[in-house]
This record gives C-alpha cells, structure tokens and sequence, in this order.
C-alpha cells in the first residue's frame, strides 16, 4: 500500500495514538497486557460447544447458494465443521501454513490501534466469549462465533488476506490524519457488510463475504433479496464518506467485483489526499444513493422508513 501507508513506518511496535485522536474508550481488563491479548484460550462447556454447533448448523441452512465460493473453501480448508469451539492454536497451524495468519484470543472489543497493529502483523484478534442462549439471534459485541466463523475463513483467501493486513497498516496514516471513522467506514462496508459479484455472465451474481451478514440469520436474505437496501458498486473514496448503522441492518450494500478489485482499489488510493479532503464527519447518509454511483439496485428502503429494529417492520 505505497500510498496509503507511510513506506518508513515500523509496524512491529503498537502505535502511539495522538492526543487529539479520539478512540472509543475501553476499559483493559487487568488480567490483559497493552497488546489485549488473553493468555490463553477459554475453556468452553460443553454447553458452549453445543451454542457453536446450533450457531453453525442454522448458518449451513441459509448460506449456500448465499456466501462466496471462498468462503466455503475457507470453511473446508480449516475444517470448522468439525464441532465444537475451534481451537484457535491449531487454527492458527491451519491458516498460518496457508497465508501466514494466526488466530489470537481477546477478552472484548479492543481499541483500534490495537486493532490496527495485530492486522498488521497478520494476527486476527477473536473475541474469546461466546454469546449465551438468550442472545442467540443477536449480539452487537463480537464473540468467537462472529469472529471465527464470519471471518477467519476468508483470511484462507491469499488475496483478501493480504487486504486485510494492508488495512491494519492504513490505520498508522488514518490515525496521523484523525481520520479513524473514514478507514472504519471502510472496513465496515467491505470486511463487515460486504457483496461480490461472482459467477458466470457479466453481471454474475451477488454473494455474500461481509462476515457480519455470514454470521447472522437475517440479513444474508436481506442483503441479498429484500427491495430495501441499495446495492452499489464499490468507490473506496465515496464509501469512506459514508455514515453506517451498527445496529440494525444496512440501508445499503457496496459490491465488489472480486477480492483483486478490492486490494487495488484500496492500495493504490492515494489516502493522503483522500484524508486532506475529508471533513472530521460523514458526508453522505447511510441511506443517500449520489450521482456518481454505480447503481445495482436502488432500494425502496421501505424497512428503514417503516421503522427498522424495534419495529415490527418486516426485512423486505
Ligand atoms: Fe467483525
């Protein structure tokens, strides 16, 4: 990423985050270092294991046909059908032999310099809780189903792998600019909610690699069938003036045409300019379709206007 990273940086050290950065605060359990890391894996109840399987059983219902075809290669190549929790030491055996990744145990959510500097260094930080009975359906804080099933498999992709640890090395210069919600736009409408067009045809078809839509039930036919949302071809500089919603469902979708249009994309932006021409908030509304969009479909957003969560609005 010559452009949207600093050539000199050193990223083996955890970045120094300037006094005029605002980073959400998070309060570092004590038992944690200033890496975030755990010492080790939880050990999980045989009533974790049987959250996981259900979890991953009601996935397997909706998603083929759904995801991506590396996703399913993913999930193969790491065998996370094997039951139970996965074990990230021997994931991180698996996946290191095939991109250089490893699978790292972390208590909580954790800053984003954190953040920034583990993708950096090609470690996933994986939430090391899984969420109970009782939040089944939905949880806004990232436990290990979301983390590991949503998105360790597409970290087997060499190229998406390699987008994701420039993205952890774009976080140097996007924290120099005070520009963290711009980059976090970014990772939220491609690694979180993204779409790829895929298969034969000029158009293909839509599928699924955003991990937040991979480890949920609803949105995977929302994002993909429902009326609602747009679905707009991907501009880097356009998505990163883009407000998003982190709690309901997206307004609009961005598309890729594959994970080669996406690291280049993003590695020969040339984000200091980018940066330089950015105002401190978003531009466009999470809903706004704007003139230089590549509109794939333009949605009624009748979801969003009749309520969203909360509502008994329907998805569709
Ligand atoms: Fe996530």
């Amino acid at each position: 990423m010559a452009t949207a990273v600093d050539p000199a940086s050193e990223f083996s050290a955890l970045p120094e985050v300037g006094a005029d950065v605002f980073t959400a605060p998070l309060d570092r359990p004590p038992h944690v270092g200033e890496d975030w890391l755990e010492p080790k894996q939880r050990d999980y109840s045989s009533d974790d294991d049987a959250i996981w399987n259900d979890l991953f059983e009601r996935q397997m219902d909706i998603l083929p046909g759904r995801a991506c075809g590396a996703f399913f290669a993913g999930l193969q190549k790491l065998h996370l059908n094997r039951g139970g929790v996965p074990e990230f030491a021997k994931l991180s055996e698996e996946l290191g032999a095939l991109t250089g990744w490893t699978v790292v145990p972390v208590p909580m959510l954790i800053p984003d310099h954190v953040f920034f500097w583990h993708l950096a260094n090609r470690r996933f930080p994986a939430g090391n809780f899984i969420r109970s009975r009782a939040n089944f359906d939905y949880i806004q804080e990232p436990d290990v189903f979301h983390d590991v099933f949503g998105h360790v498999p597409l970290l087997t992709d060499p190229v998406f792998a390699n987008y994701m640890h420039e993205y952890g090395k774009a976080g140097w210069k996007a924290m120099r600019y005070n520009r963290l919600k711009a980059l976090g736009a970014l990772y939220w409408y491609t690694v979180e909610f993204g779409l790829i067009r895929e298969g034969p045809g000029d158009q293909g078809d839509l599928k699924i690699y955003g991990a937040g839509i991979l480890s949920g039930p609803r949105e995977a036919v929302f994002a993909l069938e429902a009326q609602s949302p747009n679905r707009i071809m991907l501009n880097v500089d356009r998505v990163m003036r883009t407000d998003y919603v982190i709690d309901d469902l997206q307004p609009t979708y961005f598309v890729i045409e594959s994970f080669d249009d996406l690291y280049h994309q993003t590695v020969e932006r040339d984000f200091d300019r980018l940066y330089r021409g950015l105002g401190a908030g978003f531009t466009y509304a999470n809903s706004a379709v704007i003139d230089v969009d590549d509109v794939l479909h333009r949605g009624t957003q009748e979801y969003h206007l009749r309520g969203g969560r909360g509502s008994n609005a329907a998805p569709v």
